[in-house]
């Protein structure tokens, strides 16, 4: 645990080596470069073609401004504020399905050197809550040179991903909480070089974890502002205590030193996109927390997960044994992570949740919709290259108005790993993402059991081993290697299930997988979306598919499909990331990656799912050099969309930074009070002004 006054950070290894995609830095901190590495999935689980055959649009229940909210459950009793139209696309479709009450003229797409969120004409942005900011009454303004993890503690984390905003029932519209992610830490344009590492390590780790801030505005015209020292703001940091729930909870396979019951975990790591469920809770996915742990790397499920003895960009193990799982009573500790993390963002003091059911590996996200029968199904996407997609089912069905029960429904169930068959012959399926003879990529699936009635569906392992070493457990049953799932969000208006693919540039190199029909591009650079209609009941487990787009810019050349709208009418589109709908059923998509795609910035696209215009793309905003667009939120029946902008001037240093967004100090200039002439990770709100 020495510490120097000469930071010794490995925190740029070996750039230039992440083939074509986002930026070295991004790779080195956010997945540990899980790029550059070898595939986990070497598992021989092959892909079974069948060559003959075939918020409330997130503003749940709680949510912001009944016109235009959507139901909770699709032609269920419930409805909300929704009327007759929820059932489905067709009553829908006239009810003015697709029409967004925000109207704007897509932007060019702008280039990735750009230092600037650029948003359509009429519309300006401002932050709602910036990396640093005070959270408390007694959270220091936030100073970037003189940094202390004690001020860090009270103040907004760095790197939001998902984020929500949702109203305070009674407050008439005029209060609300947002919730964030803060998904990794850059330290090297964070802090001074001279500052010592050990803390380093102490105020990277306190800008990790999560966030709930309480919102205010004069009336829905005008834009949020955060409150400091509001009784609903809360800090969720390493130390905060997580009920482990399901059948993993008490299991010899978490059980550490420190929590010799296996309930009690402390911390939530790499938070990256999430969802809000119908009751008003928010559930965030814990992703790449391996690149937190050194960890022995000899066994199976080290290696499925990537975990490796080499040490952490981060070095938290100097601090913590924990953070080693070669110490003794500490084996188990990487077993904690990797789950669908449940917060309530109403009560600072409730413990919040890690729900075993929902398996462990790299959640993206979870998203959740009420079946007609009235169990709740979470769908997810395990974000690494050739990893699989999983649907769990709730044992108890929502009750509407019983928040307490419904907190629960998490905690048990079955869960399933998705299976995808092409009904086109295999020799149209080129490569190079030219659509097959019949038109589009479609064909059917089925999602494969894992846990049955509290019981393994696997040979072989138990219930815990299939929720723990989940990876493992899927690659017995033969499910579909994916090109990255990223969000995976249910339309709660037609109930058709969208899964963000963003890339894979391993497909069909060497030895590895080559495209099948739903990932049909060798060197997949740009990403795919695909759409799921389960046959019957939310529940089933079969369903017919078919991609929605295939990413790209066709201006550059690109072999790229938008469902039958022409490809030059579109924006160019790379690396789809996280999902959201507007209040009439518009898909939003927000990019991760895409300035080394297709040399563009980053950004957010609305895209139209239905009637003529289906497949067009529109890009509403961009994001500063160097970001990615993540949580979007779409209010468009207040005029209004929500970005969290992630990794900001990612490859620069404290001493020469690429971005100043978002107080864009000038140089020369002496910052405000609060501001500081270094990116600063924020939340922003585009408005019209
Ligand atoms: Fe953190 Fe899957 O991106
Ligand atoms: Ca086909
Ligand atoms: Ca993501
Ligand atoms: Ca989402």
């Amino acid at each position: 645990m020495s510490e120097t006054t000469d930071r010794t950070f490995p925190l740029l290894p070996m750039l230039g080596h992440t083939k074509g995609k986002r930026s070295a830095v991004t790779c080195a901190l956010k997945c540990d470069n899980a790029c550059a590495n070898d595939v986990c999935n070497t598992s021989s689980n092959a892909y079974f073609r069948d060559i003959a055959s075939a918020t409330l649009s997130r503003r749940s229940a709680l949510g912001l401004g009944a016109a235009g909210a959507v139901a909770v459950v699709l032609g269920s009793a419930v409805t909300s504020a929704e009327p007759a139209s929820a059932a489905g696309l067709s009553a829908a479709a006239k009810d003015g399905y697709g029409k967004s009450k925000l109207k704007f003229n897509a932007i060019a797409s702008i280039d990735a050197s750009v230092d600037a969120v650029t948003v359509p004409k009429g519309f300006t942005w401002q932050p709602v809550i910036r990396w640093g900011d005070p959270i408390f009454k007694n959270s220091p303004r936030f100073d970037a040179n003189n940094q202390t993890a004690a001020a860090q503690e009270g103040q907004f984390g760095y790197n939001n991903d998902y984020t929500d905003i949702l109203e305070i029932p009674g407050s008439k519209g005029r209060r609300a909480v947002l919730f964030a992610n803060h998904e990794y830490t850059n330290e090297n344009i964070m802090f001074p070089a001279t500052m010592p590492a050990g803390d380093v390590r102490a105020v990277g780790a306190a800008a990790h974890g999560l966030s709930v801030v309480e919102l205010e505005r004069k009336n829905s015209n005008k834009p949020w502002s955060y409150v400091q020292g509001a009784r609903l703001n809360r800090r969720y940091l390493n130390n905060t205590k997580y009920e482990l729930t399901g059948p993993v909870a008490g299991s010899p396979l978490v059980r550490t030193v420190q929590d010799p019951a296996g309930r009690t975990i402390l911390g939530t790591l790499g938070n990256c996109s999430g969802g809000t469920t119908p009751w008003g809770t928010i559930l965030s996915g814990e992703e790449n927390f391996n690149g937190y742990f050194v960890a022995p790397g000899t066994s199976a499920g080290d290696a499925r997960y990537g975990l490796s003895a080499k040490p952490t960009a981060r070095q938290w193990e100097l601090d913590d044994p924990r953070w080693d799982t070669r110490n003794a009573g500490y084996e188990n500790e990487a077993n904690r992570f990797g789950w669908i993390v449940e917060v309530d963002p109403f009560d600072p003091t409730s413990t919040p949740k890690k729900h075993s059911s929902l398996g462990r590996f790299k959640h993206e996200s979870a998203n959740v919709i009420v079946a007609k029968s009235g169990h709740v199904v979470a769908y997810s996407g395990d974000d690494e290259r050739f990893d699989y997609l999983y649907k769990f089912v709730s044992a108890q069905k929502y009750r509407e108005g019983d928040r307490k029960h419904n907190m629960t429904l998490l905690s048990a169930g079955n869960l399933y790993v998705a299976k995808f068959t092409g009904n086109s012959p295999a020799a149209e399926i080129t490569g190079t993402g030219a659509v097959p003879a019949d038109g589009s990529f479609d064909g059917v699936g089925e999602w494969l059991p894992l846990v049955v009635d509290g019981k393994s569906a696997v040979p072989g392992m138990s219930v815990e081993e299939v929720l723990v070493y989940t990876r493992l457990a899927a690659d017995k049953v033969g499910p579909t290697k994916m090109d990255r799932c990223e969000d995976v969000e249910p339309s709660l208006r037609t109930g058709k299930v969208y899964v963000a693919c963003t890339n894979n540039s391993d497909r069909g190199t060497g030895t590895k997988e080559a495209a099948t029909e739903v990932n049909p591009r060798n060197q997949n650079r740009d990403g795919h979306i695909v759409e799921i209609t389960e046959t019957g009941d939310q529940t089933s487990t079969k369903f017919q598919w078919n991609l929605l787009m295939v990413c790209g810019d066709p201006a550059q050349g690109d072999v790229t499909y938008f469902s039958g709208f022409p490809v030059d009418k579109v924006s160019p589109i790379s690396c789809p990331d996280n999902l959201a709908f507007d209040s009439v059923g518009n898909l939003w998509i927000s990019t991760d990656g895409a300035p080394s795609g297709i040399g563009r910035a980053d950004g957010l696209f609305k895209v139209t799912l239905d009637g003529k215009e289906r497949g067009r793309v529109e890009q509403f905003l961009a994001v500063p050099r160097e970001a990615e667009t993540c949580g979007p939120i779409v209010h468009d029946d207040e005029g209004s969309v929500f970005v969290a902008v992630q990794h900001p001037g990612e490859n620069g240093s404290f001493a020469a930074q690429t971005s100043y967004f978002p107080d864009y100090v000038r140089e020369g200039a002496k910052p405000k009070q609060g501001q500081a002439r270094i990116p600063r990770p924020a939340v922003i709100q585009v408005f019209r002004g």
